[in-house]
């Protein structure tokens, strides 16, 4: 879809969208087309449930045209937040309508107006994410019709200004819900690896590490997972040097499982197929370096992915055998669908052993068991570092994704001891999410840490303000704020 700003006035053509404050104050337009239409909007209105209440539109047909009224609520509350909301539902109300364009008149002049109309149009882009390269029957009046939307503002070349940033950011996002909307035929490792490739374009350093390579720094827990599939395995590190040169970098790690059937363990047939999302950790770290590079990020990155498929097999490996870590440590495989782990253990310790940043953040789907403790509306984290926890709760509320710190410890840690070998790689049923964070923890040194287990948030099976239903690429605006703040303001 096509952005635009505008100064503020009335558009030629296509639809126009004015404000009303709750309790039906009209903005200075939509009081304007009441007039010109003999007072045919507060007529709309007052035969209408709408009252002006945030996110609440009422479409209305004047002769010149569509109106969307849109409500803003509370005016003290337009926050960004709000913002993005609004540009979404603005979207979702215009998106099929039959309007090729439509334009956004945003009356209001006070100081934050540019800010606020880079964050409605931010929200718009963000809800107008489609993924359609497999539909080769949809008919033309099944897709959306709206094409471009203006937004008129008084600083309109502040408000490009400000957009543009974001909108390197949403090309990440729209990046991070390509790949974890893939099929696994597709997206497999060497496939996945090669999207990451394509970053160069942007100056991203990127490097493939092989199953030889890996072998080679002893990776035995990433590799066991590896070995039932017939696709081989990879490593894909990805650095962003847009910080001083000799900074400590940053780094964050993700979990790549592109196709998770539990292996040996094998998961049962009834939602499998959900499981192609089982690489989105990996899949928010590839969005983040695309938009810390399209934006030009005043800092060192790192993002290392480890890249697998979790198949059974006739080499797949075994409930009970005892594999060895790249940190030294043994770990006996207790359930083989407990593979995330694996794969982090050697990712964890070889982006830290090798590049010594200052803080790493790991995503992965790891539990089911996070998914019961709060399931699909907030990400659960846990963290080594209360600075860092804190900066990272911040991050996420400054976008709408919402973080929530869950706790680490010896109880829980101990459970993951083993009988036979230094730790096994799945504990007792309760507190999984939980125990799947202190096995991670085993594999960090003194590095200040978080693991964001997204397994209930990478996915939406509806309908959000900014997210279509399907891949969210939760996390990449939160770890991109993250950065801004921490990072290159620090
Ligand atoms: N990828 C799954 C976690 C998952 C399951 C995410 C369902 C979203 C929905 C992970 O690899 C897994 O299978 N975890 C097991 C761990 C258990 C065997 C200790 C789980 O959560 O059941
Ligand atoms: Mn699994
Ligand atoms: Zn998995």
């Amino acid at each position: 879809m096509k952005i635009a700003f505008a100064k503020i006035g009335r558009p030629k053509k296509g639809a126009v969208v004015a404000s009303v404050l709750e309790g039906g104050k009209l903005s200075p337009t939509a009081a304007a087309l009441d007039k010109e239409n003999g007072g045919l909007i507060g007529k709309a209105i007052a035969a209408s449930r709408f009252t002006g209440k945030a996110h609440q539109s009422l479409t209305v047909f004047t002769p010149a045209g569509r109106v969307l009224l849109y409500g803003l609520g509370d005016p003290t509350k337009l926050d960004p937040q709000w913002a993005e909301a609004a540009g979404g539902g603005i979207y979702a109300a215009l998106a099929s309508s039959g309007e090729k364009e439509a334009a956004v008149v945003m009356d209001r002049d006070d100081a934050g107006c540019a800010e606020r109309a880079a964050h409605v149009a931010l929200g718009a882009v963000l809800r107008s994410y489609r993924f359609d390269k497999y539909r080769t029957t949809m008919k033309k009046e099944d897709r959306p019709t709206l094409e471009k939307l203006t937004f008129m503002v008084k600083d309109h070349a502040e408000a490009k200004k400000l957009y543009d940033v974001e909108a390197a950011i949403a090309e990440g996002v729209a990046f991070t819900r390509d790949l974890v909307s893939e099929p696994p035929n597709v997206l497999y490792p060497e496939s996945f690896a090669e999207h990451c490739v394509a970053l160069k374009k942007l100056g991203v350093d990127v490097e493939v590490l092989g199953e030889k390579e890996m072998a080679k720094l002893g990776m035995g827990a990433l590799l066991g997972v590896g070995q039932g599939s017939r696709r081989e395995s990879k490593m894909v590190v990805m650095r962003w040097n847009g910080g001083a040169k000799g900074d400590q970098p940053v780094a964050f790690v993700g979990k790549g499982v592109c196709f998770d059937t539990g292996g040996i363990s094998i998961k049962p047939a009834g939602g499998m197929e959900d499981m192609k999302f089982d690489m989105g950790g990996a899949g928010v770290v590839s969005g983040l370096m695309k938009a810390l590079a399209g934006r030009k990020a005043k800092a060192n990155v790192i993002g290392v992915i480890g890249l697998v498929e979790n198949m059974p097999d006739g080499n797949a490996q075994r409930p009970s055998d005892v594999v060895t870590s790249m940190s030294g440590q043994t770990i006996e495989i207790i359930n083989t669908d407990a593979e995330g782990r694996l794969v982090l253990a050697d990712a964890l310790w070889y982006t830290q052993d090798k590049y010594k940043p200052a803080f790493m953040v790991d995503l992965a789907t790891l539990t089911g068991a996070m998914m019961v403790s709060l399931g699909e509306e907030t990400c659960g984290y846990f963290a080594n570092d209360d600075k860092l926890s804190d900066a990272l709760k911040a991050a996420g509320d400054a976008v709408a994704e919402p973080m929530w710190r869950m706790p680490l410890g010896d109880a829980y840690n101990k459970q993951m001891d083993s009988d036979i070998a230094d730790m096994k790689n799945a504990g007792p049923r309760w507190g999984g999410a939980i125990t799947a964070a202190c096995f991670l923890e085993r594999f960090v040194d003194k590095t200040p840490w978080i693991h964001m287990d997204i397994a209930g948030v990478a996915w939406s099976r509806k309908d959000r303000s900014t997210t279509p239903k399907g891949a969210s690429g939760f996390g990449v605006r939160a770890l991109d704020r993250l950065v801004r703040d921490y990072v290159e303001k620090a």
